[in-house]
């Protein structure tokens, strides 16, 4: 989708009149001051297709260096497959969709219905998502992981509202989004959800608290209060004393703080997080998980997506994807058990 849509509805004075670009919006995603170049920003707008790309690169390193750590290990997911049968009694997974006990009776925020997302290759398809039903709960902290392939990022654009299935339902907080039009899911993307990327996509030519305000700014706020709310966010990672700093000046963990403190500014009812630890050696990877942590206990629902299993047992619940499938869905802790 062209931001044009997007930013027609939600941009106010200060950016009318700048370039559009043709690259997806990801809600968070534009120029805010008016010295930003499109380069600029097609830089730091990492889309889907761009996470991809690098993950591909990333892909033909570690097939090198570590040759297992992308492959599938059929054995483990045998063996989820088989306790999530055995627990649920039955041996259509699809139909089956988990509900952590202290969230029975309540009503989903978000809601997957049986999710098929289809690609067709010349005469050939790719069933990316086939048949995914999941129900995920207000305050819980989801990690959805699987190996390279396995249908994640097809997935978390779903979950994003920056896809639509090919057929299947999507609700949050009751409202179906597997019809709606581009400019129905910009505006849920930009009031419901916050994005965390692996790259950070903060805008470099911008400081943290004016990177921490764009949230807002697309959602209409006066300037006065956007910097209010953005510098609460701040303080809340422990970056407020750095707010006229650029982003380049930051370590890759601050960086990835501060875009979970814009991810937080609008106050959405999903923080949804994909690989943001990806680009983190394995301490900063740890305090930037017990920022989610935090968040989470505040009463924030996370739904993190990854693609290492240690990662995914820091959430409370893990959804395991395998061919487009749900292998599993239950708690860390019976996972952790099976694997
Ligand atoms: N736009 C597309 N057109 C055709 N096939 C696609 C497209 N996007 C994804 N696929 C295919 O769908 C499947 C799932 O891809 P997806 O990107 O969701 O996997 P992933 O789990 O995110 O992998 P990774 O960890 O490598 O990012 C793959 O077989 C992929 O090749
Ligand atoms: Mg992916």
């Amino acid at each position: 989708m062209s931001l044009k849509d997007f930013k027609n509805k939600n941009i106010n004075e200060k950016t009318q009149g700048t370039e559009t670009l043709e690259v997806e919006d990801l809600s968070v995603s534009d120029e805010s001051t008016d010295d930003l170049s499109s380069e600029d920003n097609a830089d730091h707008l990492n889309n889907d297709s761009n996470a991809d790309s690098e993950n591909a690169s990333e892909k033909t390193e570690t097939e090198e260096d570590e040759p297992d750590e992308y492959a599938e290990n059929h054995d483990e997911i045998a063996k989820l497959k088989a306790a999530q049968e055995a627990a649920s009694g039955s041996s259509e997974l699809g139909n089956v969709v988990f509900i952590p006990k202290e969230h029975i009776g309540e009503l989903p925020l978000l809601e997957l219905h049986d999710i098929y997302k289809i690609y067709k290759m010349g005469s050939e398809e790719v069933h990316a998502n086939d048949g995914i039903s999941v129900n995920i709960y207000k305050g819980e902290f989801v990690a959805i992981v699987g190996k390279s392939g396995s249908g994640k990022s097809t997935l978390m654009n779903i979950i994003g509202a920056l896809d639509v299935p090919t057929s299947g339902k999507y609700l949050i907080s009751g409202q179906d989004t597997s019809s709606m039009k581009d400019d129905e899911l910009a505006a849920i993307r930009n009031k419901k959800i916050g994005f965390v990327f692996q790259q950070y996509n903060l805008l470099p030519k911008d400081n943290l608290l004016d990177n921490v305000c764009l949230p807002l700014l697309y959602a209409g706020v006066p300037k006065a209060e956007q910097n209010e709310r953005a510098m609460k966010q701040l303080e809340r990672v422990g970056l407020a004393d750095k707010w006229m700093q650029k982003p380049a000046q930051l370590s890759g963990g601050q960086q990835q703080r501060v875009s979970i403190a814009r991810a937080l500014a609008g106050d959405p009812e999903l923080i949804l997080a994909d690989e943001p630890t990806g680009a983190l050696d394995s301490k900063t990877s740890k305090q930037v998980l017990g920022f989610l942590k935090e968040i989470n206990e505040d009463g924030n629902t996370v739904v993190m997506i990854t693609h290492d299993n240690s990662i995914a047992l820091e959430a409370k619940r893990i959804i395991r994807i395998s061919d487009g499938k749900v292998v599993y869905d239950g708690t860390a802790e019976d996972y952790a058990k099976l694997i």
